[in-house]
Order: C-alpha cells, then sequence, then structure tokens
C-alpha cells in the first residue's frame, strides 16, 4: 500500500515538475515579467537562472554577471524577475530555483521567445487574360519580413501560404487581404482584384492594420499555457 502511494506521489511530483515549462512570446523592445505561479510564502530560497547564469538571487538580488543587470529587477515579494527593453539576445531558458522551509521545490522553466517586430506586407499581383472562358487567372504573392505565417482571405476563402492562384471572372471584382503574423502580432495587406477583357488590372486601396495579440498565460502550474 505504501509503496503504491509512493509510486502515485513520485508520478505526480514528475509530472508537475516536467509540465512546469511555459513559453513567452515578445517584441523587441518589449518588457517581460518572469513569474514562476508558486506560492510565496515560507520560501527560504530563490533565485533565476538564465542558461547557466545566476541572474536574480532572493538575498543578494541582481547579479553582476548578469546579462540583462541594467534593464532587470527582481520583486522581494512576490519573487517575479522583470526585464526591459527585449533583444533578440535575451531569448533563452529561464528556471526559477526556489526552496520552501530549506526543501527545494520543483523547478519552473520559462522559455522566452523574442520576435523581431512585424513589417507591413507587401501585395503582388500579377493577372493573365484567359479567353476561352472569359476569365483572368490572378497570381497573388504577399511578402514580408521575418519568420512568419501566411494567411490570406480572397472574397469569402481562406487560403494558407505566402502564393495563391485565383480565377475572377470577367468584370468581377474581388477582395484580397493577406495576414502576416508571428506569436507576437499580426499585421494585414488589402486590396482589391479586377478582372477586365482590355487588360486585366488591380485597383489598389492601400490599406492595412495592426493588431497586437495579447500575450497571456494561465496561472496553474500543471496547466501552463500561452497564447
Ligand atoms: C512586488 O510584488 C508585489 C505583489 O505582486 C506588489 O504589490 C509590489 O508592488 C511589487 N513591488 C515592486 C517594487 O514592484
Ligand atoms: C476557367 O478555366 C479554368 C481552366 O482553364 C478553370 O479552372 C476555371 O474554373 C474556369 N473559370 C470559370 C469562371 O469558368
Ligand atoms: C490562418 O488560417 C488558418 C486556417 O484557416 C487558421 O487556422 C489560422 O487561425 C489563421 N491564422 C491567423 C493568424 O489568422
Ligand atoms: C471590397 O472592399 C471594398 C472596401 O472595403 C468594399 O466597398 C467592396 O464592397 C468590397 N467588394 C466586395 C466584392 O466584397
Amino acid at each position: 500500500m505504501h509503496s503504491i502511494v509512493l509510486l502515485l506521489w513520485v508520478c505526480l511530483y514528475y509530472v508537475e515538475a516536467s509540465s512546469g515549462k511555459r513559453v513567452i512570446h515578445k517584441n523587441v523592445g518589449d518588457t517581460v515579467e518572469l513569474s514562476s505561479g508558486l506560492p510565496t510564502e515560507g520560501v527560504t530560497a530563490a533565485l533565476w537562472r538564465y542558461g547557466q547564469i545566476t541572474v536574480a538571487d532572493k538575498d543578494v538580488g541582481v547579479s553582476k554577471d548578469s546579462p540583462f543587470k541594467d534593464r532587470s529587477e527582481r520583486n522581494l515579494t512576490d519573487f517575479t524577475l522583470t526585464v526591459r527593453k527585449l533583444t533578440l539576445q535575451d531569448s533563452g531558458d529561464f528556471t526559477f530555483v526556489s526552496e520552501v522551509n530549506d526543501r527545494q521545490r520543483p523547478s519552473v522553466i520559462i522559455t522566452l521567445q523574442v520576435h523581431e517586430p512585424i513589417a507591413k506586407p507587401d501585395i503582388k499581383i500579377s493577372s493573365t487574360w484567359i479567353p476561352s472562358n472569359e476569365s483572368c487567372k490572378v497570381l497573388l504573392e504577399c511578402s514580408t519580413t521575418g519568420d512568419v505565417s501566411y494567411n490570406w482571405t480572397v472574397g469569402k476563402q481562406t487560403l494558407t501560404g505566402p502564393r495563391q492562384q485565383y480565377i475572377i471572372r470577367q468584370d468581377g471584382e474581388t477582395n484580397v487581404t493577406c495576414t502576416v503574423s508571428n506569436h507576437v502580432s499580426e499585421k494585414s495587406a488589402f486590396q482589391t482584384v479586377k478582372c477586365s477583357k482590355d487588360h486585366s488590372h488591380r485597383k489598389e486601396t492601400g490599406m492595412w492594420r495592426v493588431t497586437e495579440v495579447v500575450n497571456t498565460c494561465s496561472a496553474y502550474i500543471s496547466n501552463y499555457y500561452c497564447l
């Protein structure tokens, strides 16, 4: 009976310890607040590590060796670590190691991923007149910089990928929107495509918008997820 209880405890402990991994996405220049989510009562030791470097300690404060020493603070009450003016190089694993009444608790690992802000996408359109069925074959190409995913809305359809091909009937008008996104933000570009017999052409409206995706994590150690 005891060994079953012990086994169960070990399993639960392992699940809790290994699922404490979270990913936080931020843009260059943002501020991140790293919080372990663990209870703060009775904490006798607590430190934050970045890779192998101890960057902040409950008693000592922000470490001299920290690559963020001039732009970080640790909170003595809840042991959160705040890092400002993030750069791409700050991406990496932060580990929170702590003890309650001199007994070590499971470490919490938070992976920080800092992204380049997304540039406004550029839409290129080329179309060919198809005489046989009086329509235009339209080639849509969306481009921007950085590591992003591409979504198109063509009429009422949603398509994934930077390049699309589409057929528009003569005198037909179709609105196309390219949305590029990473985990932090998204940007869109919009155009109206028109097909006519004389020459296939496009009408530019040049509208675009910016939407910031809210970066949130849930608060329970066994269930962390980020949007
Ligand atoms: C530290 O955290 C506590 C609790 O979250 C908060 O009330 C306090 O203002 C913070 N202190 C600083 C210096 O940010
Ligand atoms: C025009 O012809 C192409 C094939 O040549 C076909 O895929 C497309 O559906 C046709 N479009 C219309 C509007 O009939
Ligand atoms: C892109 O399109 C896919 C498939 O329709 C969808 O699941 C996803 O949420 C879209 N992403 C964005 C950022 O709109
Ligand atoms: C395309 O977008 C414009 C501007 O938003 C709108 O006035 C027009 O009705 C749209 N056309 C179609 C076919 O949806």
